[in-house]
């Protein structure tokens, strides 16, 4: 194969290993084992990331634990894509300051989106002095040194240099839940939409080997996980880099064929990389769930190529055409941004528009946030606070009424459902999903927990569907 992106050897990995020995016999001679919490902001990929995070953290000998109060060592997964969403964190590590001043020995680490931003970096290095050790996403393999280096100087690290990312494999994991399961196939974005941050905080678009991500899905396919998410920002651009002929329905088909009862999902969709051919590997391949995640961002195509999207109005609308036409059933849900910098009242009318077209099962509704280094910051954004929001509440009425819809229109069936886990609510004690994805509650046997059972929905509320195992 003749790839265009690096790979970490294995004899760096292999170092990485010997420090977490360093590390764990050090931590052997303390009196009980050390605590360490992972807090985690942002999307699935930094879920994923936390758990690579806690699988080293494992292997250097500390123990999980899910708060801070009682952690001597503490690391923040950010996520950048927000101004609010950094604005939490922001606050969340600032307030660990006093816990610091209880335990001087406690280790504060910052890694995640926000640590690849420059002016964030100089923040944390001038007012947060209390964070021991700061690194972006790029050397999240080369965490083990990077901890090992604040050790030994007693001295705070800063790992946050630019950088284009290389691939790592090996890394220890330890995940989350024992039914549903991250696997990486890609990592980077090479998009740049105007607004966006991602490209400039997670480097360029590089993929895994097919063979290391069909490996990933066997074991965890053996280990009795049922329903396997494979990750990028932008899945559709998986394997350009490989020069291998491997595209990702080529991926997603061979996945497919591992034997086992499990089901498929995949995140994200750019609707300018979404073929037919996707659409038909999807429609062909039951292990495939029905569900697809396809941002539109905006109904007007004028917004659109401000944007820096590369589809139009219709070529969204022609590509859900497309896909329906394979699978009338499916499940489609989508991500907007509402605000974007010269988008007029008319041109917000067209997303309304285009939301009662497609009548999506569930829209991630956003205010643009401008982040700075990003050519969308840059832009007049004449529109009043006010507008926007109300706007924003018009487009979130909308699609709260449409969703209830969809929903409605389940009364009656029968799901056959993956039971993923146990909820707090007394009266129905677990939480499942359709094949689509749909969250569905109902009552039963913990004992479901793990297991695709038939259900029939017989109730609804706009966010979920309220069901009996048969
Ligand atoms: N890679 C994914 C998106 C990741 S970010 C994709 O392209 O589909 C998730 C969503 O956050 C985006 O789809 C977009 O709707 C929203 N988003 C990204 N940057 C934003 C910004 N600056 N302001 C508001 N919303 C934003
Ligand atoms: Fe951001 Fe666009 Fe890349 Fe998605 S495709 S991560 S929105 S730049
Ligand atoms: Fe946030 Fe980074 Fe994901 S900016 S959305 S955590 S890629």
């Amino acid at each position: 194969m003749n790839r265009t992106t690096p790979v970490i050897p294995q004899d760096e990995i292999q170092r990485q290993r010997d420090y977490c020995n360093d590390l764990r016999a050090r931590n052997s001679q303390l009196d009980a084992p050390p605590m360490a919490y992972v807090d985690t902001y942002g999307c699935q990929q930094n879920e994923a990331d936390s758990e690579l995070l806690r699988g080293m953290l494992t292997e250097m000998g500390y123990e999980m634990t899910d708060t801070d109060r009682d952690a001597d060592l503490i690391v923040i997964n950010t996520c950048a894509i927000r101004e609010h969403a950094e604005q939490r964190v922001l606050g969340n590590v600032g307030a660990l300051v006093h816990g610091k001043r209880r335990n001087p020995n406690q280790i504060i680490c910052l890694c995640g989106c926000m640590a690849q931003e420059e002016h964030i970096a100089e923040k944390l290095r001038v007012s947060y002095r209390h964070v021991d050790l700061v690194f972006g996403p790029q050397v999240l393999w080369k965490f083990p040194e990077l901890l090992r280096r604040v050790y030994l100087r007693r001295g705070r690290v800063f790992e946050t240099q630019r950088a284009d990312g290389a691939i790592a494999e090996g890394l220890p994991v330890r995940r989350s839940g024992k039914v549903k399961a991250w696997v990486s196939i890609m990592y980077g974005c090479d998009n740049f939409c105007t607004y966006c941050i991602v490209p400039y905080v997670r480097g360029r678009e590089r993929s895994r080997e097919p063979e290391r991500i069909l490996e990933e899905i066997q074991a965890l396919v053996e280990q009795g996980y049922k329903d396997i998410t494979l990750l990028g920002q932008n899945v559709n651009s998986y394997g350009k880099d490989l020069g291998g002929g491997v595209d990702f329905p080529a991926l997603l088909e061979r996945a497919a064929a591992i034997p086992g009862e499990f089901l498929l999902r995949f995140m994200t969709s750019h609707p300018k990389d979404a073929t037919p051919r996707l659409f038909d590997v999807m429609a062909r391949c039951e292990k495939v769930a029905p569900v697809i995640h396809l941002p539109f961002q905006s109904g007007s195509t004028r917004v659109l190529r401000a944007m820096n999207r590369g589809y139009t109005r219709e070529e969204y609308l022609d590509k859900v055409a497309a896909l329906r036409e394979r699978l009338p059933q499916v499940v489609l849900t989508s991500d907007v941004i509402v605000g974007f910098p010269g988008e007029s009242t008319q041109e917000f009318e067209q997303t309304l528009s285009l939301v009662e077209q497609v009548r999506f099962d569930a829209l991630f509704t956003f205010l643009f946030s401008p982040r700075e280094g990003t050519p969308a910051a840059k832009l007049p954004d004449p529109m009043a606070k006010e507008e926007k929001s109300a706007n924003f509440n018009r487009l979130v009425a909308l699609q709260n009424q449409i969703s209830l819809e969809k929903h409605q229109a389940y009364i009656g069936s029968v799901q056959r459902c993956l039971v993923d886990g146990l909820s707090q609510d007394p009266r129905n004690n677990l939480n499942a999903r359709t094949p689509g994805g749909r969250l569905v509650h109902l009552q039963g046997d913990r004992e479901l927990v793990g297991r695709f059972v038939d259900v029939a929905i017989e109730d609804c509320s706009t966010w979920a569907l309220f069901g009996r195992p048969l």
